[in-house]
């Protein structure tokens, strides 16, 4: 199972979490890219410590252990390239229009598409022994009536989006080349680049929220976009500016606002 000198995809039937796995392998050394795929999840895990729904061989969970040049503070940068990465790989293959919910929800048609889970390993250790995990769920060829109930009014998949079926291991394979592509112009050139081509997909922007910000507070206000470091702002009723933590966004509008 170990050593592969190239980027391995590591395909498994059924994992509790290929995040799971895939901080494991990193730990013993797996190489920058390589992946880890299962055709079902029976614990995945979401943001927030939700849970991730994981519906036999309809979705796709995969996790991509990557390597990057970067010091440990500039970790955070991978979850807003990460996102953007797999909307445009999707907006590429399924001929959607992907749009990004802050810190890195895939959105299409106001529903949500995929969901990414970074985390990172080692951070403290020397460069060689640092990696994070980017850990994706794409709703991929479910119908509604594969989902729970509860979640039909917000979920969607490729297949409702595009109406065609789409084969998971091409979205990973195409996904891990975007991940590696957008890592390479980050510890290149920086966040400029890919923060540009994030504004153009975000799906905040302008919208009234409820979100708790960095003194801890609870504000509503409208969304301002992301800034440079992809920090998300909201103005209050005040015309006062803060940075949201990342936590749970309520928009106006949606049930659980108030
Ligand atoms: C979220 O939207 O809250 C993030 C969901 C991330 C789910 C994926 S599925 C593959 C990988 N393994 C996990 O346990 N979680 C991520």
């Amino acid at each position: 199972m170990m050593g592969p000198c190239h980027p391995e995809i590591y395909q498994f039937d059924v994992l509790d979490s290929t995040n799971t796995k895939a901080l494991e392998l990193g730990e013993r050394g797996a190489i920058h890219g390589s992946c880890v795929v299962a055709e079902n999840q029976t614990g995945g895990r979401g943001r927030l410590g939700k849970q991730w729904f994981s519906s036999e061989g309809m979705g796709l969970y995969c996790s991509y252990i990557v390597r990057p040049d970067l010091e440990p503070q500039d970790y955070p940068k991978i979850t807003v390239l990460a996102g953007l990465a797999v909307a445009q790989s999707l907006d590429e293959v399924a001929g959607v229009n992907c749009k990004l919910k802050w810190p890195n929800d895939i959105i299409v048609n106001d529903c949500k598409l995929a969901g990414i889970l970074t985390e990172s390993s080692g951070l403290s250790l020397p460069a060689d022994k640092r990696f994070a995990v980017i850990g994706v769920g794409i709703n991929c060829n479910q119908q509604l009536s594969d989902f729970p109930e509860e979640l039909r009014s917000s979920v969607t998949s490729l297949y409702l989006a595009a109406a065609k079926k789409f084969d998971p291991i091409t979205l990973v394979v195409v996904i891990r080349t975007r991940i590696l592509e957008l890592i390479h112009q980050l510890c290149q050139s920086g966040l400029h680049n890919i923060i540009e081509r994030w504004q153009e997909k975000d799906y905040l922007c302008g919208k009234t929220m409820r979100c708790v910000v960095t003194t801890g507070e609870i504000v509503v206000g409208v969304a301002q976009g992301v800034n440079k470091g992809g920090e998300l702002l909201v103005i209050d009723a005040k015309g006062k500016s803060h940075r949201v933590l990342t936590s749970d966004i309520r928009l106006a509008g949606s049930s659980d606002f108030t």
